[in-house]
């Protein structure tokens, strides 16, 4: 039996429950694990809500940090006791005991506590991708984040800003444009209250950037396309405020000859190889203090639907957890 958090239907935070669960027989390539610390993740709010359909009931939460309790017969990589990580389905992160399939895990150093591990690893592998796969940033970018005071937005100004590409950051309040400055924005825009679009032409002396990495979709769309230089990278990673309705070809992509990706840190970390690479640039970024982590807020287990609560409505201004 494990304490989990379970949907029997879509809709908003109200339709998480925390229940006893029974726990499935352990596979012979699985691993059951204690987990110590949870974290807290937009996509979470997209699977409760259906817009990323799952099989119902269902738990909940793809992201957590703990010890391995119990192994399957044919588990290689790791051992009981040992600390270990994971970002990835099946889903059900939100629970004391998650089963998981062992080449889904990797091992958190010593040094890096469970807390730590679960608000950097979802979030800093996306940030690994966005910022040296999707597309390879240097020094002389400019580029423009959307949502710099967020989770992601926390990890990925400070990486950024590492590389020395000039950071345009954006934000949702007054009281979040000195969070993205201290994350790292060298100039940060306010969305709600300025067009951001043409505060970045203004910025980039007209030119537009190289690449707009939009995590907010719907709302900034149109905008993000708007600032983009000829030939530059439309990055959209999420849809914080509803998905894109349309892309056009003609109306958004041919005028300036963008280029346009929907990338997800689950297809860029689907080898072994590429988790454990993925795993090990974010461990050795946060040890070499590339990246500072600040965890803005800690839930237990029965309080998941406030922390749902939350951030929807954008009141966390950093990454969060889920303690069991
Ligand atoms: N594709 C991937 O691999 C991947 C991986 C991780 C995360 N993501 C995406 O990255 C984005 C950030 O994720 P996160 O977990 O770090 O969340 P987060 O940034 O902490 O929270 C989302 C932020 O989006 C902004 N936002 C704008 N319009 C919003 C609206 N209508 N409702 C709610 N928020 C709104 C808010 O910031 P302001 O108040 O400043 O506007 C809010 O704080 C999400 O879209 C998520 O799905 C994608």
């Amino acid at each position: 039996m494990s304490k989990a958090i379970q949907i029997s239907k879509f809709g908003g935070p109200e339709v998480l429950e925390l229940k006893e669960i029974n726990l499935p027989k352990l596979g012979p390539k699985e691993v059951l694990l204690k987990n110590s610390s949870i974290g807290l993740n937009f996509i979470d709010t997209y699977h409760r809500s259906g817009l990323y359909p799952l099989n119902l009931p269902s738990g909940i939460g793809v992201e957590g940090s703990g010890v391995v309790v119990e192994k399957g017969s044919d588990v290689k990589l790791f051992k009981i006791g040992d600390r270990v990580a994971y970002s990835s389905m099946p889903i059900g992160a939100y629970s004391e005991i998650h089963i998981m399939p062992e080449e889904k895990l990797v091992s958190v150093p010593n040094d890096i506590s469970h807390e730590i591990a679960s608000s950097m690893l979802l979030k800093g592998m996306t940030c690994e991708y966005l910022l040296h796969r999707t597309y390879k940033v240097t020094s002389k970018d400019t580029i423009l984040f959307h949502a710099a005071a967020g989770g992601v937005g926390q990890i990925f100004c400070q990486w950024a800003k590492k590389i020395g590409c000039k950071l345009i950051g954006t934000v949702g309040s007054e009281e979040k444009i000195e969070i993205a400055k201290k994350n790292g924005c060298d100039h940060v825009i306010n969305y709600t209250t300025d067009n951001f679009a043409k505060k970045t032409l203004e910025i980039t002396d007209g030119k537009g950037v190289d690449v707009v990495y939009d995590g907010v979709g719907e709302k900034t769309f149109e905008g993000s396309i708007e600032t983009l230089k000829v030939r530059g990278m439309f990055v959209t990673f999420g849809n914080a405020s509803g998905p894109i309705k349309t892309i056009e070809l003609k109306k958004h992509i041919a005028p300036k000859a963008i280029f346009i990706t929907r990338p997800s840190v689950f297809p860029y970390t689907s080898t072994r190889e590429e988790l454990e690479m993925s795993a090990k640039m974010v461990f050795e970024a946060f040890k070499e203090k590339k990246i500072k982590m600040e965890i803005v807020k800690k839930y237990s287990l029965s309080e998941a639907r406030k922390a749902h609560e939350d951030l929807e409505a954008r009141k966390l201004k950093g990454p969060a957890i889920i303690l069991t």
